[in-house]
């Protein structure tokens, strides 16, 4: 079943000294870090400290998200998602937003009291607010995520989202003036998922977003990255180095910054044994990020959690043997994994920016 998957029974994922993940990026003029929930950093001394060894950049998990900022349609509530803030800047790391326009996680709120004729003003508001809050103080804002979906049968492939049945096509670009009129120096990304593969699902995302992309630059949006999710799934076949490097240097001849937003390898379909996950899981870390960090135009590498203790693949992709899922650089007892050196060897042979 697995005989698909690289065999890297023999590679050593041998890395040279013990500088962090970090370290290893900047002196390639690159920028690392990971998603984050408040409440693990205060509970966990362990993956607090490996945050701060590692990292250089932060982007809350879920507490910038609607349904966590807005708990009433007339109330903003900044406690956690400040707290990462602070913690980001008291440690030296920049700051990412995540997300300002999303068909998901709103508020149950938003279905009762948002409809066509007051969306535009709920949009505004949202952006305007939440932007100005973090104005002088933001890396990078996911201002719009996940907007394409080909498999929803529009021609132009936008994904039918309640934004899109309220506003029409416009809502992005207006997304994005409006964050920019507020915080004229973050920089603005657009943020998806779904298009690392080479078949014909991925293949059509990449071909819409690039569409995607290509209007907002015609027509003057202020828009100044492409946010490239990256969860990849370690049963899967098909990275196809030559397509990626295309799609990564189409996106760059744009005019945009290129960042991988939410790496992690889903080992959901691979084998029981640890040992043998963790060799393919590293292998696809490693492979992937030499063929993206080959482009430029790619600055930063977040993965989404730093510790298999704290991953979103628990919950969304569980294993069928109930075995713990094993899919980012450390382990669930912050001692770095095969996969951490998977990053630390593609940072080393990354071409510097
Ligand atoms: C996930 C979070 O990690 C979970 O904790 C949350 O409950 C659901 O969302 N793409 C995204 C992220 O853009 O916001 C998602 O994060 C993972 C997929």
């Amino acid at each position: 079943m697995y005989s698909q998957v690289l065999d890297n029974s023999s590679k050593e994922f041998k890395v040279f000294g013990k500088t962090s993940l970090k370290d290893r990026a900047t002196a390639k003029g690159l920028m690392y870090g990971a998603a984050a929930v408040q409440d693990d950093l205060v509970s966990n001394k362990d993956l607090k400290t490996s945050f701060i060894r590692e990292c250089n950049m932060l982007v809350p998990d879920y507490q910038l998200k609607w349904d966590k900022i807005r708990p009433t349609s007339k109330k903003f509530d900044f406690t956690k998602s400040d707290w990462l803030a602070q913690f980001a800047q008291s440690h030296n790391m920049l700051f990412r937003g995540h997300t300002l326009v999303w068909h998901q996680a709103l508020p149950v709120w938003f279905q009762e009291v948002v409809n066509c004729k007051n969306a535009e003003n709920f949009l505004l508001e949202h952006i305007t607010t939440v932007t100005k809050h973090y104005r002088g103080r933001i890396h990078s804002w996911d201002v719009v995520n996940e907007a394409i979906e080909p498999d929803d049968g529009r021609t132009d492939s936008l994904r039918k989202s309640p934004w899109l049945e309220f506003l029409g096509v416009d809502y992005i670009e207006l997304a994005f003036r409006t964050a920019a009129a507020t915080d004229p120096k973050a920089m603005l990304v657009y943020n998806d998922y779904g298009l690392e593969y080479d078949n014909p699902k991925d293949e059509a995302k990449r071909t819409a977003i690039l569409k995607l992309l290509e209007r907002l630059k015609s027509r003057g949006t202020p828009i100044h990255g492409f946010g490239m999710q990256s969860h990849l799934m370690g049963h899967q076949t098909g990275l196809n180095a030559k397509k990626l490097r295309n799609f990564l240097a189409d996106v760059a001849s744009l005019g945009l910054k290129i960042l991988i937003t939410e790496l992690d390898v889903i080992d959901q379909k691979l084998t029981s044994d640890p040992i043998v996950r963790d060799r393919i899981v590293a292998g696809i870390y490693e492979d992937y990020l030499n063929i993206v960090l080959d482009e430029r135009a790619v600055i930063a590498v977040l993965t989404w959690g730093l510790s298999d203790k704290y991953t979103w693949v628990s919950n969304f992709f569980p294993r069928s043997d109930k075995s713990p899922v094993r899919p980012l650089p450390l382990d669930s007892n912050m001692k770095s994994k095969l996969a951490w050196n998977a990053i630390a060897r593609a940072f080393d042979h990354a071409p510097k920016r």
